[in-house]
């Protein structure tokens, strides 16, 4: 019988070996190159993947290490930051390459939020047009042009949910709901990284700010945030889980603290959630120098604790700090610091550099040819005119002023600071895009109008300032007109990183202009430039028709002139709540319901009693040129289980006299679960196109496994039986409403 056993056992220990045998082979080339290159680096170099700086070519990007071109040819960097011309990533890549001892290529990172050259909508903006297909092809253009000068990471995209518009982030991003922000991730992801790594177009995604950066306290620009963790799970990580499932292949964390624990060093968010619950085999990179802040943000008692700390939670590469560079050779000696978790880091980031195909060819996309030819070719400035037109939203249409009939307005008054203005139509994170490309308002309807048409053009007034000398050269141009396009609103860098402001009406005497314009007695059309939700009731009652037109890009000007001449019917729905006033902030749709729901005829009820507790305009409105009446929502069944599909349809019917889009929304509540849940949750959008007159039935499919599901209270993902209500309609609060039973 012992023999037996003992042939027993020695068939076993073959055949086990014989799988990991044919596991490697599974595991392939990739597994084993990268062992083996691991194998052969010494401590420095590997800490040198760990280390991401800058080589001081952007102006706006300090160097943190000026040895860092010396580390470079040491092996001791693993990837550069803003370096974005093939003749700098050429030089720089060749000491990496060519200089160090193992030649391991670096990646280049740089900041491509909403293009490289060819500037388009900022994110919120793009977010409006609802259209994840155009998202996706201006990410496609973005990489397309920046691979071509060697870049070859963006620290892109943001997907931060925030409640918060005096928080000046929220431009970069997509608004307050996570379903449209999950969309919109996955767009971007998929339009840098493209359909293959290996083609020299593409580029890898960062989805950042791993997490919860949206909600910092009072919308203060680096304040604290606290979260609850159903919040944290529910409303926050989704766009990130969004975007790791399309395969973003790198996660930047955030500056903020989660609760007390700072992001850089949130072993709950980038282990226990990243890579325990998702199994996320990319790397982590910290924002720009927040390990070394861990010291001033009370976590870290001193500069070696912050090594400790940010890479024990998890944290990859370290952006800016030498923290890593400086510190982790004696955490490794003094056992603080474990060499296989120092190999898991290193692993991660030579994947990614594997799947760019940098280990193939380190100069692969630099390409002096499409250097000269990829950059703001026709189609790209077309497709940039073209998210610009769709990113627009019409808020206001009184007698319908617009488009303008120009047989009725002979001569318009153009007035305003950003009626003529390069500089505020492109916004921040401007990469290489160049203002002198920007065509502006007064430039597109030059280009546009008809010989017959004057146009009387006035300044008025500044953005900032108090200055109304202007205003009388104002009046009298409108005076001459037939009707007046007041452009006015924020400056570009008026939103954006260190961009919070605590008052989000619009600056300067802007308004007060605009309060003068109206005294003639002339159609007053509002054109507002800007990076985040307004409190603009004022002047939108003192407007006959107002057109966000958000921060548009090089082809802004061109766009902006097509909508208002009619050559664009606009489609744009606010991803974004605007509020009355900051009084009201947050304000969102999305929000829980209260013991006692707003009611404006009872003081005892979620509300104020000096201001309105609704918005100014809610999530998902938009107006368009024409009508659209809803109708007919129906479910295929009335009850089912968490499998059961269940199929909803509602009639939109084009009733007005122009073709157009619509954006047409679906939302579900669940009534009653063991954390309460919001009022309405987004679960589904269509965008279609229908003809004047014309009636379409469009559909959806709502799978309750997958919509119905949340974090429960005790922090378990699924769904609970109950009562559900089911909604489709044109914003999320001109809704048709049905229900439903979601049975055990
Ligand atoms: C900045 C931003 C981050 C950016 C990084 C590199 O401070 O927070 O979004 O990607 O640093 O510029």
């Amino acid at each position: 019988m012992r023999e037996l056993t003992k042939i027993l056992m020695i068939l076993l220990v073959v055949f086990a070996a014989s799988c990991s045998i044919d596991n490697s082979k599974k595991g392939g080339e990739k597994e084993k190159f990268i062992n083996d290159l691991i194998g052969k680096m010494t401590l420095e170099e590997k800490i040198g993947q760990l280390s991401l700086f800058s080589a001081g070519i952007d102006p706006t990007v300090p160097v943190s290490n000026p040895k860092y071109a010396d580390d470079i040819k040491a092996g001791r960097v693993g990837a550069v930051f803003a370096a974005f011309t093939t003749r700098d990533i050429e030089r720089l890549q060749k000491m990496a390459v060519e200089e160090s001892r193992l030649g391991i290529p670096m990646l280049f990172g740089y900041d491509v939020i909403h293009g490289f050259k060819t500037i388009f909508p900022m994110p919120l903006a793009e977010t409006a047009s609802w259209n994840p297909d155009l998202i996706r092809h201006t990410a496609r253009i973005a990489a397309d042009e920046a691979s071509a000068t060697g870049v070859n990471w963006f620290f892109a995209p943001m997907v931060d949910v925030t409640h918060e518009p005096r928080w000046g982030r929220g431009v970069e991003g997509s608004g307050e709901d996570p379903y449209l922000a999950s969309v919109v991730a996955v767009a971007r992801v998929k339009g840098y990284q493209g359909d293959d790594l290996k083609d020299v177009s593409t580029v890898a995604a960062c989805p950042k700010h791993f997490a919860g950066y949206g909600f910092v306290e009072a919308g203060k620009e680096y304040a604290p945030v606290d979260v609850s963790e159903g919040r944290l799970r529910n409303l926050i990580l989704p766009p990130f889980k969004a975007a790791i499932d399309a395969g973003a292949l790198t996660m930047m964390s955030a500056f903020n603290d989660v609760n007390g624990v700072p992001a850089a060093a949130n072993k709950f968010l980038m282990t226990d959630i990243l890579r325990g619950e998702w199994n996320y085999n990319g790397f982590v990179v910290s924002d720009f120098g927040s390990i070394d802040s861990l010291v001033v943000q009370g976590y870290a008692e001193n500069n070696k604790q912050t090594a400790e700390l940010a890479f024990n939670a998890g944290g990859d590469i370290d952006m800016e700090s030498s923290s890593y560079k400086d510190n982790i050779p004696a955490l490794v000696k003094e056992g603080k610091i474990d060499i296989r978790d120092i190999d898991r880091a290193v692993r991660n980031v030579l994947n990614v550099k594997w799947e760019l195909g940098l280990f193939k060819d380190p100069y692969k996309y630099i390409d002096k040819t499409r250097e000269k030819t990829r950059m703001l070719t026709k189609q790209n400035l077309e497709t940039a005119r073209q998210m610009a037109w769709e990113s627009f939203v019409l808020l206001k249409n009184n007698n319908r002023v617009l488009p303008l009939d120009l047989k009725k307005y002979r001569s318009i008054a153009l007035i305003g600071p950003l009626a003529d203005n390069q500089a505020d139509y492109m916004g921040t994170w401007i990469a290489q895009g160049d203002t002198f490309n920007v065509v502006t308002l007064k430039q597109g309807l030059e280009k546009q109008l008809p010989s017959g048409i004057r146009l009387n053009y006035a300044k008025g007034c500044n953005i900032e300032g108090d200055d109304c000398s202007g205003f009388s050269e104002a009046i009298n141009a409108a005076r001459r007109s037939d009707i007046i396009l007041l452009a006015i609103g924020e400056k570009g860098n008026m939103s954006g990183e260190s961009g919070s402001r605590g008052d989000i009406t619009i600056p300067g005497v802007q308004s007060e202009l605009l309060y003068e314009l109206s005294k003639l007695d002339k159609p007053v059309v509002l054109l507002l430039s800007n990076g985040r939700p307004l409190a603009i009731e004022k002047e939108v009652a003192a407007s006959d028709a107002v057109l966000v037109t958000w921060i548009p890009g090089t082809a802004g000007g061109d766009a902006v002139a097509d909508v208002l001449l009619g050559q664009y019917n606009p489609s744009g729905k606010l991803p974004v709540t605007f509020p009355r006033s900051v009084s009201q902030v947050p304000i969102y749709y999305n929000h829980l319901p209260s013991n006692r729901p707003g009611d404006p005829s009872n003081r005892y009820s979620c509300s104020y009693i000096d201001i309105p507790f609704t918005p100014l305009y809610p999530f998902g409105y938009g107006l368009s040129y024409t009508t659209f009446k809803y109708s007919d929502l129906k479910l295929d069944r009335k009850e089912g289980g968490e499998n059961d599909i269940v199929k909803v349809s509602v009639k939109v019917k084009n009733t007005g006299d122009f073709d157009g889009e619509e954006v047409v929304q679906l939302y579900i509540r669940d009534v009653a679960a063991s954390l309460i849940r919001p009022v309405k949750e987004l679960k589904a959008f269509k965008k279609v196109f229908i003809k004047k007159g014309e009636e379409k039935t469009i559909t959806f499919e709502l799978k309750p496994e997958r919509d119905f599901a949340f974090y429960r209270a005790d922090m378990t993902y699924g769904t609970e039986p109950g009562r559900f209500l089911i909604f489709a309609g044109t914003n999320s609060q001109d809704v048709l409403k049905e229900e439903y039973l979601l049975k055990e």
